[in-house]
């Protein structure tokens, strides 16, 4: 049985498009909570709508594999008001998609928002550079930076941690 005392944490990861990095982030989340044996709830969301039903990047796909976690089966989606009230914590990877989610943070908001790499020391305030017109090279730095923030996730949400 699941103890409700202890409800699930539940994240969300935000970017702009919802193929690239915060698809990228949830991956990395979901391979870091089931490592952990922690039940969560993951999801990503975009602030935009262009790419609304599509699967992530074919080059975040690819670094994806490479690092162990198949993320093939996302589909992008754009954020909504209703995201504020089902998650805890909304991490949005740069300042441009901070200040987007704030625009629609409805009255009655519950979800903390911030940014993905405040969880890092040393890197607050830090965005998670947009791979998306550059380089398959970049795809792996955006990994790194989102593996990160998965295993500063699940520290801070482990059991043991109070
Ligand atoms: P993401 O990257 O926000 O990390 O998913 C982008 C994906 C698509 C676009 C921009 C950024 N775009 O302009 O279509």
């Amino acid at each position: 049985m699941l103890d409700d005392t202890k409800k699930r944490p539940a994240i969300l990861f935000l970017c702009l498009g919802n193929i690239c990095r915060s698809p990228l982030a949830e991956g990395a989340a979901r391979a870091a909570f089931a490592r952990a044996g922690i039940e969560a709830l993951l999801d990503s969301a975009g602030t935009g709508d262009w790419h609304v039903g599509h699967p992530p990047d074919a080059r975040a796909q690819a670094e994806a594999r490479r690092r162990g976690t198949d993320i093939s089966d996302l589909r992008a989606r754009q954020l909504s008001p209703g995201d504020f009230t089902r998650f805890d914590l909304i991490l949005a990877a740069d300042e441009s998609n901070l200040h987007d989610a704030r625009a629609i943070r409805p009255a009655g908001a519950t979800a903390e928002l911030r940014l993905m790499l405040d969880l890092l020391p040393g890197r607050a305030g830090e965005g998670v550079t947009d791979p998306y017109y550059g380089e398959a090279d970049g795809f792996a730095t955006t990994w790194d930076d989102v593996d990160a923030v998965a295993v500063a996730l699940v520290a801070e949400f482990s059991p043991s941690s109070g």
